[in-house]
Protein backbone atom coordinates (compact mmCIF):
# COMPACT_ATOMS: atom_id res chain seq x y z
CA UNK A 1 0.00 0.00 0.00
CA UNK A 2 1.33 3.24 -0.97
CA UNK A 3 1.34 6.03 1.77
CA UNK A 4 -1.13 7.81 -0.45
CA UNK A 5 -3.20 5.28 0.04
CA UNK A 6 -2.99 5.42 3.61
CA UNK A 7 -3.75 8.59 4.32
CA UNK A 8 -7.00 9.18 5.83
CA UNK A 9 -10.10 9.32 3.69
CA UNK A 10 -10.78 13.45 2.93
CA UNK A 11 -14.47 13.72 4.04
CA UNK A 12 -16.21 14.75 0.69
CA UNK A 13 -17.99 18.43 1.83
CA UNK A 14 -21.45 18.05 2.25
CA UNK A 15 -24.09 19.22 -0.22
CA UNK A 16 -26.42 21.42 1.99
CA UNK A 17 -29.95 19.50 0.78
CA UNK A 18 -31.30 22.95 -0.48
CA UNK A 19 -34.68 24.05 1.92
CA UNK A 20 -38.24 25.18 0.30
CA UNK A 21 -38.23 28.24 2.84
CA UNK A 22 -34.76 29.54 1.34
CA UNK A 23 -35.66 28.96 -1.88
CA UNK A 24 -39.25 30.25 -1.23
CA UNK A 25 -37.37 33.78 -0.06
CA UNK A 26 -34.63 33.72 -3.09
CA UNK A 27 -37.94 33.37 -5.97
CA UNK A 28 -41.12 35.40 -4.24
CA UNK A 29 -39.69 37.85 -1.77
CA UNK A 30 -37.69 41.14 -2.08
CA UNK A 31 -37.65 42.88 1.41
CA UNK A 32 -35.94 46.04 0.53
CA UNK A 33 -38.56 47.05 -2.68
CA UNK A 34 -41.15 46.34 0.21
CA UNK A 35 -39.89 48.14 2.65
CA UNK A 36 -39.19 51.21 0.08
CA UNK A 37 -43.09 51.03 -1.03
CA UNK A 38 -44.10 50.61 2.65
CA UNK A 39 -41.74 53.80 4.19
CA UNK A 40 -42.77 55.66 0.71
CA UNK A 41 -46.33 55.38 0.86
CA UNK A 42 -46.54 56.19 4.52
CA UNK A 43 -44.73 59.23 4.49
CA UNK A 44 -46.40 60.83 1.44
CA UNK A 45 -49.58 60.35 3.66
CA UNK A 46 -48.41 61.23 7.44
CA UNK A 47 -45.25 62.84 6.76
CA UNK A 48 -42.86 60.69 8.58
CA UNK A 49 -41.40 57.80 8.83
CA UNK A 50 -43.19 54.48 10.07
CA UNK A 51 -41.36 52.94 12.25
CA UNK A 52 -43.61 50.01 14.07
CA UNK A 53 -44.63 46.89 11.39
CA UNK A 54 -47.10 44.15 11.78
CA UNK A 55 -45.81 41.64 9.27
CA UNK A 56 -49.02 38.95 8.80
CA UNK A 57 -48.69 35.71 7.44
CA UNK A 58 -45.37 36.00 8.48
CA UNK A 59 -44.23 32.40 7.77
CA UNK A 60 -39.94 33.02 7.99
CA UNK A 61 -40.34 36.41 9.02
CA UNK A 62 -38.43 37.38 6.60
CA UNK A 63 -40.01 41.18 5.99
CA UNK A 64 -39.96 41.81 9.21
CA UNK A 65 -36.07 40.73 10.03
CA UNK A 66 -35.50 43.14 7.18
CA UNK A 67 -37.23 45.74 8.65
CA UNK A 68 -35.93 46.19 11.74
CA UNK A 69 -32.32 46.03 10.65
CA UNK A 70 -33.10 48.78 7.85
CA UNK A 71 -33.47 51.53 10.70
CA UNK A 72 -32.27 51.46 14.60
CA UNK A 73 -35.53 52.95 15.31
CA UNK A 74 -37.83 50.01 13.84
CA UNK A 75 -39.36 47.29 15.31
CA UNK A 76 -41.79 44.46 13.97
CA UNK A 77 -43.82 41.72 14.97
CA UNK A 78 -44.11 38.46 12.69
CA UNK A 79 -47.31 36.99 13.51
CA UNK A 80 -47.81 33.43 11.85
CA UNK A 81 -50.04 30.08 12.29
CA UNK A 82 -47.72 27.91 11.75
CA UNK A 83 -44.48 27.60 14.21
CA UNK A 84 -42.27 25.66 11.56
CA UNK A 85 -41.85 28.52 9.34
CA UNK A 86 -41.50 31.00 12.77
CA UNK A 87 -38.48 29.12 13.80
CA UNK A 88 -37.00 28.48 10.44
CA UNK A 89 -37.06 32.53 10.70
CA UNK A 90 -35.78 32.64 13.77
CA UNK A 91 -32.91 30.19 13.09
CA UNK A 92 -31.95 32.08 9.56
CA UNK A 93 -33.08 35.74 9.44
CA UNK A 94 -33.22 36.65 12.73
CA UNK A 95 -30.03 34.36 14.22
CA UNK A 96 -27.99 37.05 11.11
CA UNK A 97 -29.32 40.06 13.42
CA UNK A 98 -27.32 42.04 15.69
CA UNK A 99 -28.39 41.27 19.27
CA UNK A 100 -29.96 44.90 18.96
CA UNK A 101 -32.18 44.60 15.97
CA UNK A 102 -33.65 41.26 17.27
CA UNK A 103 -34.86 43.08 20.49
CA UNK A 104 -36.92 44.84 18.51
CA UNK A 105 -38.31 41.43 16.38
CA UNK A 106 -41.43 39.53 17.94
CA UNK A 107 -42.10 36.24 16.09
CA UNK A 108 -45.41 35.41 17.26
CA UNK A 109 -47.51 31.95 16.88
CA UNK A 110 -51.15 33.10 16.59
CA UNK A 111 -54.04 33.51 14.23
CA UNK A 112 -54.03 37.03 12.50
CA UNK A 113 -58.00 37.08 12.92
CA UNK A 114 -58.08 37.31 16.54
CA UNK A 115 -55.01 38.78 17.46
CA UNK A 116 -54.80 41.58 19.59
CA UNK A 117 -50.64 43.61 19.70
CA UNK A 118 -49.90 47.29 20.41
CA UNK A 119 -51.02 49.03 17.61
CA UNK A 120 -48.51 49.35 14.90
CA UNK A 121 -48.04 52.05 11.78
CA UNK A 122 -48.07 49.53 9.12
CA UNK A 123 -49.58 46.02 8.63
CA UNK A 124 -48.63 44.50 5.75
CA UNK A 125 -49.97 40.55 4.58
CA UNK A 126 -47.93 39.62 1.26
CA UNK A 127 -47.76 37.00 -0.95
CA UNK A 128 -51.06 36.97 -1.21
CA UNK A 129 -51.74 34.98 1.89
CA UNK A 130 -55.20 36.85 3.36
CA UNK A 131 -56.72 34.93 0.15
CA UNK A 132 -56.87 32.02 2.60
CA UNK A 133 -59.82 33.76 4.25
CA UNK A 134 -62.39 32.14 1.08
CA UNK A 135 -65.81 34.03 2.70
CA UNK A 136 -66.85 37.48 2.89
CA UNK A 137 -67.28 37.04 6.48
CA UNK A 138 -63.86 35.99 7.38
CA UNK A 139 -62.08 38.81 5.12
CA UNK A 140 -63.93 41.15 6.96
CA UNK A 141 -63.37 39.69 10.66
CA UNK A 142 -59.43 40.27 9.48
CA UNK A 143 -59.86 43.38 8.02
CA UNK A 144 -61.44 44.56 11.19
CA UNK A 145 -58.85 43.05 13.77
CA UNK A 146 -56.06 44.71 11.48
CA UNK A 147 -58.13 48.25 11.79
CA UNK A 148 -57.96 47.70 15.39
CA UNK A 149 -54.64 47.05 15.47
CA UNK A 150 -53.24 50.13 13.82
CA UNK A 151 -52.41 53.53 15.24
CA UNK A 152 -54.56 56.36 14.49
CA UNK A 153 -51.89 57.31 11.68
CA UNK A 154 -51.86 53.62 10.07
CA UNK A 155 -51.51 51.99 6.79
CA UNK A 156 -52.98 48.24 6.22
CA UNK A 157 -50.90 46.84 2.69
CA UNK A 158 -52.25 44.21 0.78
CA UNK A 159 -50.86 42.84 -2.44
CA UNK A 160 -52.78 40.85 -4.87
CA UNK A 161 -52.79 39.52 -8.25
CA UNK A 162 -55.18 39.11 -10.95
CA UNK A 163 -56.10 39.57 -15.18
CA UNK A 164 -57.24 37.04 -17.09
CA UNK A 165 -54.19 34.45 -16.76
CA UNK A 166 -55.35 34.38 -13.07
CA UNK A 167 -57.75 31.79 -13.38
CA UNK A 168 -56.40 29.06 -16.03
CA UNK A 169 -54.58 26.54 -15.44
CA UNK A 170 -50.89 26.91 -16.27
CA UNK A 171 -47.69 26.14 -15.32
CA UNK A 172 -44.71 29.20 -15.12
CA UNK A 173 -41.13 28.72 -14.86
CA UNK A 174 -38.23 31.14 -13.49
CA UNK A 175 -35.43 29.75 -14.19
CA UNK A 176 -32.85 30.88 -11.35
CA UNK A 177 -29.26 29.90 -10.90
CA UNK A 178 -29.09 26.73 -9.12
CA UNK A 179 -33.06 25.84 -9.22
CA UNK A 180 -36.15 27.10 -10.95
CA UNK A 181 -39.64 28.37 -9.35
CA UNK A 182 -42.40 26.83 -10.51
CA UNK A 183 -45.61 28.95 -10.26
CA UNK A 184 -48.75 25.97 -11.03
CA UNK A 185 -52.35 27.27 -11.01
CA UNK A 186 -53.45 23.23 -10.68
CA UNK A 187 -57.35 24.12 -10.26
CA UNK A 188 -60.29 27.12 -10.25
CA UNK A 189 -63.62 26.92 -9.82
CA UNK A 190 -65.93 29.49 -11.03
CA UNK A 191 -68.60 28.98 -8.75
CA UNK A 192 -66.69 29.13 -5.61
CA UNK A 193 -63.94 31.58 -7.02
CA UNK A 194 -61.60 29.16 -5.58
CA UNK A 195 -58.42 28.23 -6.65
CA UNK A 196 -55.48 25.78 -5.56
CA UNK A 197 -51.93 26.28 -6.93
CA UNK A 198 -48.81 24.90 -5.77
CA UNK A 199 -44.84 25.78 -5.67
CA UNK A 200 -42.70 23.24 -7.13
CA UNK A 201 -38.86 23.68 -6.87
CA UNK A 202 -36.28 21.93 -9.98
CA UNK A 203 -32.97 21.26 -8.97
CA UNK A 204 -30.15 19.81 -10.86
CA UNK A 205 -29.31 16.32 -11.68
CA UNK A 206 -33.72 16.55 -12.52
CA UNK A 207 -34.58 16.25 -8.92
CA UNK A 208 -37.93 18.35 -7.59
CA UNK A 209 -39.40 19.32 -4.51
CA UNK A 210 -42.89 18.75 -5.56
CA UNK A 211 -45.54 20.58 -3.84
CA UNK A 212 -43.33 22.96 -1.62
CA UNK A 213 -46.08 24.90 -0.92
CA UNK A 214 -49.97 24.53 -1.66
CA UNK A 215 -52.54 26.96 -1.73
CA UNK A 216 -56.02 26.76 -1.12
CA UNK A 217 -57.63 30.13 -2.10
CA UNK A 218 -60.40 32.84 -3.48
CA UNK A 219 -59.19 34.75 -6.10
CA UNK A 220 -60.85 38.16 -4.54
CA UNK A 221 -61.11 41.12 -6.84
CA UNK A 222 -59.56 44.58 -6.05
CA UNK A 223 -62.78 46.36 -6.11
CA UNK A 224 -64.62 43.60 -3.31
CA UNK A 225 -61.30 44.30 -1.34
CA UNK A 226 -61.85 47.50 -1.38
CA UNK A 227 -65.41 47.48 -0.46
CA UNK A 228 -64.95 45.45 2.17
CA UNK A 229 -61.89 47.57 3.59
CA UNK A 230 -65.00 50.28 3.81
CA UNK A 231 -67.38 48.16 6.00
CA UNK A 232 -63.99 47.24 7.99
CA UNK A 233 -64.10 50.67 9.23
CA UNK A 234 -61.15 52.33 7.32
CA UNK A 235 -61.76 55.73 6.22
CA UNK A 236 -60.78 54.93 2.68
CA UNK A 237 -58.21 53.02 0.20
CA UNK A 238 -55.78 53.61 -2.46
CA UNK A 239 -55.26 51.14 -5.66
CA UNK A 240 -51.11 50.98 -6.29
CA UNK A 241 -50.28 49.73 -9.94
CA UNK A 242 -47.67 48.98 -11.45
CA UNK A 243 -45.94 50.94 -14.15
CA UNK A 244 -44.59 48.92 -17.38
CA UNK A 245 -41.28 49.31 -19.42
CA UNK A 246 -39.95 49.78 -22.78
CA UNK A 247 -40.73 45.81 -23.85
CA UNK A 248 -44.39 45.65 -21.82
CA UNK A 249 -43.15 43.91 -18.61
CA UNK A 250 -43.84 45.33 -14.92
CA UNK A 251 -41.35 48.03 -14.30
CA UNK A 252 -41.48 47.39 -9.86
CA UNK A 253 -42.71 50.86 -9.75
CA UNK A 254 -46.19 51.49 -8.12
CA UNK A 255 -48.86 54.50 -8.06
CA UNK A 256 -52.04 55.24 -7.48
CA UNK A 257 -54.25 55.29 -9.88
CA UNK A 258 -58.04 55.23 -10.06
CA UNK A 259 -58.33 53.07 -13.29
CA UNK A 260 -55.85 50.61 -15.04
CA UNK A 261 -55.75 48.73 -18.48
CA UNK A 262 -56.07 45.45 -18.00
CA UNK A 263 -53.49 42.57 -18.69
CA UNK A 264 -52.89 39.22 -18.78
CA UNK A 265 -51.59 39.12 -15.42
CA UNK A 266 -50.83 41.65 -12.62
CA UNK A 267 -49.46 42.54 -8.92
CA UNK A 268 -50.72 45.74 -7.61
CA UNK A 269 -51.22 47.11 -3.91
CA UNK A 270 -54.50 47.90 -1.67
CA UNK A 271 -53.68 50.38 0.62
CA UNK A 272 -56.11 51.12 3.85
CA UNK A 273 -55.88 53.70 5.72
CA UNK A 274 -57.66 54.80 9.04
C1 LIG B 1 -47.34 32.26 1.72
S1 LIG B 1 -46.84 32.26 3.41
C2 LIG B 1 -46.36 33.94 3.55
C3 LIG B 1 -44.88 34.12 3.74
C4 LIG B 1 -44.37 35.54 3.65
N1 LIG B 1 -44.91 36.40 4.66
C5 LIG B 1 -44.53 36.16 2.29
O1 LIG B 1 -44.93 37.32 2.16
O2 LIG B 1 -44.22 35.52 1.29
C6 LIG B 1 -48.38 32.14 4.23
C7 LIG B 1 -48.30 31.89 5.72
O3 LIG B 1 -49.57 32.23 6.29
C8 LIG B 1 -49.75 31.44 7.46
N2 LIG B 1 -51.18 31.52 7.84
C9 LIG B 1 -52.26 30.99 7.21
N3 LIG B 1 -53.40 31.32 7.86
C10 LIG B 1 -53.04 32.10 8.92
C11 LIG B 1 -53.75 32.78 9.95
N4 LIG B 1 -55.10 32.70 10.03
N5 LIG B 1 -53.06 33.50 10.87
C12 LIG B 1 -51.71 33.57 10.79
N6 LIG B 1 -50.97 32.96 9.84
C13 LIG B 1 -51.62 32.24 8.91
C14 LIG B 1 -49.25 30.07 7.03
O4 LIG B 1 -48.89 29.28 8.14
C15 LIG B 1 -48.05 30.44 6.12
O5 LIG B 1 -46.84 30.37 6.83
Amino acid sequence: MTPKNRRPKRKKPKRRKPDRHELYQLSVQEPEADIEFLQNTFHERYGRPPRLLREDFGGTAYLASSWVADNENNSAWAIDLDNEPLEWGARHNAARLTEAQRARLALVQGNVLDRQDPPVDIIAAFNFSYFTFQKRRQMLQYFRRAHANLRDEGLFVLDLYGGPEAQQLIEETTEHEDFSYVWDQDEFDPIQGRMVCYIHFDLPKGKRIEKAFTYDWRLWTLPELREILEDAGFAGSEAYWEGIDEDGDGDGVYTRQETAENTDSWIAYIVGYK
